[in-house]
């Protein structure tokens, strides 16, 4: 089994109408962006020479125009200064000719909107979408005379585009090869970013380089330009298509669109009208403004579940860290962890410490074999014989805690599919509102089976499995089951349409500590403004004993990793070490116990994409602000002000920080130490940042 896991290291609430930032909830629903439905026939095109749309605040401009060759480009300015070069617009067919000349600019129509809708769960209650619209109609000029509309959005801090493909005779099935669509960055940049299409999915560290040394990297990808604007490149409302990498066209600093595959044939097929996803960019100043973005969430249709308050945000423990550092087996025999005394011992201590879930995993029967890429013995409604299901779930309502579900498909997708209702029924039926998900293979090793029994071979971002992932959410929708997905799609938004997908992993979490080839300093200080700005990330923070597999150090502070707790958002969070680690470390597991994983606003205060970041939130259910500080391998003074706190109140600051000698890089690693003061609206505080360390603070209202 430890083999296995050597492996798999290496492997909306309601929408309330209105201007400005009304809160007041009105059942009235932004209206979801309408593909246009009427049948357009071929007709001689009237050409207009360019468009241009402007942010609210006149700071971003686009210009959508065509070359001497009727290639249609947009570029984007931001204060008069050119960020996005004149790119191309277009798309390869692999049963027609491309659409990328001789195009003209046929129609020009123009919307805005200034709405605030409320998130259910979420790090900022209420998200504010002030935006300007400009639909621009591309048309062929020649022959086919096919047209395709783009759909820009702008708001103060990013554009949103997406292709929208008319009802037409010459263009009613799309069979799309890939997407001409580039990104053309108009200065030297630094970017940070992770492989795309290699083996091991969304499971990469984060490269710094040079723009101009991008290969093809998954989103999103962010840069610090040569002049210091941040921009980030990713997209939103990934639905029935395939997922966006980005190619660095060689000696430039383009970046184009390369689809993820599915099993061969076209990467996306689709029958008109229908909408790509919206490719995002976002534009700031600094790092922090990257992630203060709502834009692609606001790109994301309303909730359709109704009413979702079922779906609870939470604290969980698990019987996890023990199969991750090796000690205990999914697989059942004198190692396996999933036993009903185990878990009675992880809900005891979730019980005495007011934390509502306990995951476990390896409960199934299904794990006795080889289950790295291959889940077809998988069966989520038979416990093993040791799991007693009926007894767990009466002691676990007993405490006051709740069982949460895991699902391995091994990557065995049709086979989890076929099982939906059964699986679903049976978390439903032993009071587990939330299931984890899993599916641990290769990248391009998805099992699918057609109704005819022909199987195929698919990437976990492509056409079907991007279809699959949801399919899955609403599977369990039906059964009010909240998902975590593990070797999920990237995150697009798509909890604001669907609010019971409430997190998933997406990249390097905590468990690669546990293994060889650890997670370097900086890697949580890279993820804050990369894999963050896709959503809640179930990171499992926690470990305090600092501990993984066969005794190993793991790179980083006690601090630090009660600092992760504000700084890797997710409405349901970890604390991932085990019951007997935590009674070693009671003071600092008091800040685990404390923290909440909801929140009513988050600040971003400072911060620099892979070397440090500090997070202020505050908690829906009380006044209590909490602030997570992170930094890489330097040691830090950081000085912030809290003008977050409330005017005219006092807070106590419950200070947990590296302790004067602390670093990851020795034993001194569990230096921590504990400090508590009066503070207030104006007041300064200064952040001593060991190397590899961080620092967390609640500020309990008084
Ligand atoms: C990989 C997941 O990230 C991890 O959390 C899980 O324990 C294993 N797969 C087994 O499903
Ligand atoms: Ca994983």
């Amino acid at each position: 089994m430890k083999t296995q896991l050597l492996l798999a290291a290496s492997l909306a609430g309601l929408a309330v109408a209105g201007h400005a930032q009304t809160t007041t909830p009105a059942p009235q629903v932004t209206p979801a962006p309408q593909v246009t439905n009427e049948t357009i026939k071929p007709q001689p095109a009237a050409k207009i020479p360019s468009a241009v749309a402007t942010s609210p605040d006149g700071k971003l401009v686009v210009t959508v125009a065509t070359d001497n060759e009727g290639h249609a480009t947009y570029a984007i300015t931001r204060a008069g200064k050119l960020i996005v070069e004149p790119s191309r617009l277009g798309f390869l067919f692999t049963d027609q000719p491309k659409f990328d000349r001789h195009i003209a600019i046929t129609s020009v129509t123009r919307d805005k909107a200034d709405t605030s809708w409320t998130q259910p769960w979420g790090e900022w209650r209420t998200i504010r979408d002030n935006h300007q619209e400009m639909r621009v109609r591309l048309t062929e000029t020649d022959r086919m005379q096919r047209s395709i509309d783009v759909v820009f959005r702008l708001q103060d801090d990013g554009v949103g585009f997406r292709y929208e493909f008319p009802d037409q005779p010459q263009l009613k099935t799309v069979n799309i090869a890939d997407e001409l669509t580039q990104f053309a960055i108009a200065e030297d940049a630094t970017a940070w970013w992770k492989r795309a299409l290699e083996w091991n999915r969304e499971e990469y560290l984060y490269d710094r380089t040079p723009l101009k040394s991008v290969g093809t990297a998954a989103t999103p990808l962010t840069m610090k330009l040569a002049g210091g604007t941040h921009v980030a490149i990713h997209e939103a409302a990934l639905t029935d298509y395939a997922g966006m990498n980005l190619t660095k066209v060689a000696d430039t600093n383009t970046l184009k669109a390369t689809l993820t595959p599915g099993a061969g044939g076209p990467k996306v097929s689709r029958t008109a009208p229908f909408a790509t996803p919206w490719r995002t960019l976002i534009i700031a100043d600094d790092a922090p403004g990257l992630y203060m973005s709502h834009l692609m969430l606001n790109l994301n249709e309303p909730n359709k579940l109704g009413d979702v308050s079922w779906v609870q945000p939470g604290k969980f423990v698990g019987v996890w860290w023990n199969m991750i550092s090796g000690k205990w087996s999914w697989a059942t025999g004198p190692q396996h962890g999933a036993t009903t005394a185990n878990v009675k011992t992880y809900i005891d201590f979730a019980s005495a410490n007011k934390i509502p879930g306990v995951l476990v995993e390896g409960w199934n029967v299904g794990w006795d074999g080889d289950w790295f890429g291959d889940g077809n013995q998988m069966q989520f409604d038979t416990p093993t014989p040791d799991f007693d299901a009926a007894e767990l779930q009466r002691y676990a309502k007993a405490k006051n805690v709740h069982l949460i579900g895991h699902h391995e498909t091994g990557g065995s997708a049709s086979h989890y599919e076929a099982q939906f209702d059964r699986a679903f029924g049976y978390a439903r039926d032993h009071g587990i509102p939330a299931v984890k998900t899993g599916y641990v293979t290769d990248a391009g090793q998805i099992e699918r089976v057609d109704a005819d029994g022909t199987k195929k071979r698919e990437w976990h971002e492509g056409q079907w499995m991007v279809g699959h992932y949801l399919r899955v959410v609403q599977a369990a929708a039906k059964y009010k089951v909240a998902i975590d997905t593990h070797e999920p799609v990237k995150d697009t938004g798509l909890r604001r349409t669907y609010p019971n997908w409430i997190s998933r992993e997406g990249s390097r979490g905590m468990e690669y500590n546990s293994w060889p080839g650890k997670n370097p300093p900086e890697h949580e200080a890279n993820l804050a403004f990369t894999r963050m700005l896709e959503g809640p990330m179930d990171f499992t923070p926690g470990i305090l004993s600092l501990k993984g597999s066969d005794n190993s150090d793991i790179l980083s502070t006690i601090a630090k990793q009660l600092a992760l707790y504000v700084v890797i958002y997710s409405p349901v969070v970890m604390a991932a070490d085990t019951p007997e680690n935590y009674a070693k470390y009671p003071e600092a597991f008091r800040f685990i116990r404390d923290v909440p994983t909801d929140w009513e606003d988050t600040r971003v205060l400072n911060g620099e994409v892979g070397d440090f970041v500090t997070i202020a939130r505050r908690d829906r259910k009380s006044r209590d602000w909490y602030l997570g500080s992170i930094t890489d391998e330097n040691g830090r003074t950081l000085t912030v002000d809290l003008d977050f706190l409330e005017p005219g109140r006092t807070y106590e600051a419950q200070i947990y920080k590296d302790g004067a000698d602390a670093t990851y890089a020795t034993p001194a690693r569990h230096s921590i130490a504990f400090d508590t003061r009066r503070v207030k609206k104006g007041d300064r505080l200064t952040l001593q940042l060991a190397p590899g360390g961080g620092q967390a603070v609640r500020f309990k209202a008084r």
